[in-house]
């Protein structure tokens, strides 16, 4: 039997590796993704064929992240509990999807996670591989193992002849997780949450004090919903997306310290860094404000927190989604133009917005005398159905002044 696994090539999945050979007696076939999180894979390749693993899958997915599950949830305007950019969130089912892949591909049986047993990443991996694979058997360690505490993790590591650097022998400050659309800070230092991160744990942006005192203007070009140009210039989806949290991160832009619902039930604190991300959003709903029509723009808003709520609580791929998915979709048609917009200390400031599908129509919206565009006193009619049950209700019931 062999187990595919999720395999960063740091401490807690080298311990993993290990444990799931004696426990389970077992072929270990790693996987390790480069979802843009900014960090060298090579090592992870070295570290797994010292490990003795025969099988070493490292697969560059950015673009595919980017193109495939970011840019679609995107065209949703998807923010959890009114703040949170899911930038865990989206990864996980593209991790999933792989890991079941690859577990096709060298004929597994069984795939494995590092997630712990308290947070919400169990549950997207394990919908996620269930989803694809129902048979599949998912090992997860951290819920099956009595390695709870970091002595113990690293004594099991030491014993084993895994080695421990230096700066892992303690706790570390907080949890994170990192790719191209976001970095996530949990746990630890920031488990109180009247306590103000420190600045130093910041990686992809300056804080809005010490961002440039003069604005920074970036034009980004969409085509059906999603981004295709910056200043003109036609980009990739990784790409472009590398390009704006670059943009915003010097800009102080995309930095949110929240406290959230689990799935599994309990609060945590977290604080994310989003730059590219934030600027999107933004510019994204400015040009469904000249582009949609009002029913299915606000159609789409009112589904917009039952849609994140899927993505957060890992049914990616569920029929439900893809449903909404495809109403969605069905909104972006006309979603093509150019925003401009004003990086400034922390802020996405819109300040211009062109669309050849604009349904902006200056003869109408103006003031001025208006060609018969739209005549006045139509309004009178329509104002005065619109008030005949109010006025029925204060009669009958007594006004509620
Ligand atoms: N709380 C966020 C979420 O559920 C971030 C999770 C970060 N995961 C991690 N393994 N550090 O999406
Ligand atoms: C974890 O528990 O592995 C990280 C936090 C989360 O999944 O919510």
């Amino acid at each position: 039997n062999k187990v595919v696994l999720a395999y960063s090539g740091g401490l807690d999945t080298s311990v993993i590796l290990q444990w799931l050979k004696e426990t389970y007696d077992c072929e270990v076939v790693t996987f390790t993704a480069d979802l843009g999180q900014g960090e060298e894979l090579e090592p992870a390749r070295q570290k797994a064929e010292a490990a003795g693993v025969k099988e070493i899958f490292i697969d560059d997915l950015r673009e595919e992240f980017v193109r495939d599950y970011v840019f679609p949830m995107f065209r949703a305007n998807a923010l959890y509990e009114g703040t949170y950019l899911l930038g865990t969130s989206i990864a996980r089912p593209l991790i999933a999807k792989r890991q079941i892949e690859i577990a096709r591909a060298v004929g597994a049986d069984a795939v494995s996670h590092g997630a712990t047993g308290k947070g919400n990443d169990q549950v997207r991996f394990e919908l996620g591989y269930l989803g694809l694979q129902p048979d599949i058997n998912v090992i997860a360690p951290w819920r099956e193992w009595d390695l709870n505490s970091r002595s113990k993790l690293i004594e099991y590591a030491e014993s084993r002849g895994i080695a421990v650097p230096q700066g892992k022998r303690n706790e570390p400050p907080f949890s994170m997780d990192a790719n191209l659309l976001h970095i996530s800070y949990e746990g630890n230092a920031l488990e109180d949450p009247w306590q103000e991160p420190s600045e130093s744990m910041f990686t992809r942006s300056v804080s809005p004090e010490q961002a440039p005192n003069t604005p920074t203007y970036v034009e980004i070009d969409f085509e059906k919903g999603d981004p295709v140009a910056i200043d003109g210039v036609r980009l990739s989806p990784a790409t472009l997306l590398a390009r704006l949290n670059q943009l915003g991160g010097d800009n102080g832009i995309g930095r949110v310290d929240i406290v959230e619902s689990r799935f599994v039930g309990m609060k945590s604190r977290g604080v994310y860094e989003t730059p590219g991300g934030t600027v999107l959003l933004t510019a994204r709903r400015a040009l469904e404000s000249l582009c949609l029509d009002r029913g299915e723009a606000h159609l789409k808003d009112e589904l917009m927190p039952k849609y994140a709520e899927l993505v957060y609580n890992g049914f990616w791929f569920s029929p439900e989604r893809a449903a909404l998915q495809a109403l969605v979709d069905e909104t972006q048609k006309h979603a093509t133009g150019t925003v401009r917009v004003k990086l400034y200390k922390g802020n996405v400031v819109v300040v211009g917005r062109k669309s050849p599908f604009s349904l902006f129509d200056q003869r109408v919206a103006s003031f001025e005398d208006d060609e018969g565009a739209y005549d006045q006193r139509d309004a009178a009619g329509f104002i005065a159905l619109q008030a005949l049950r109010l006025r029925t209700l204060a009669s009958q019931r007594g006004s509620p002044l």
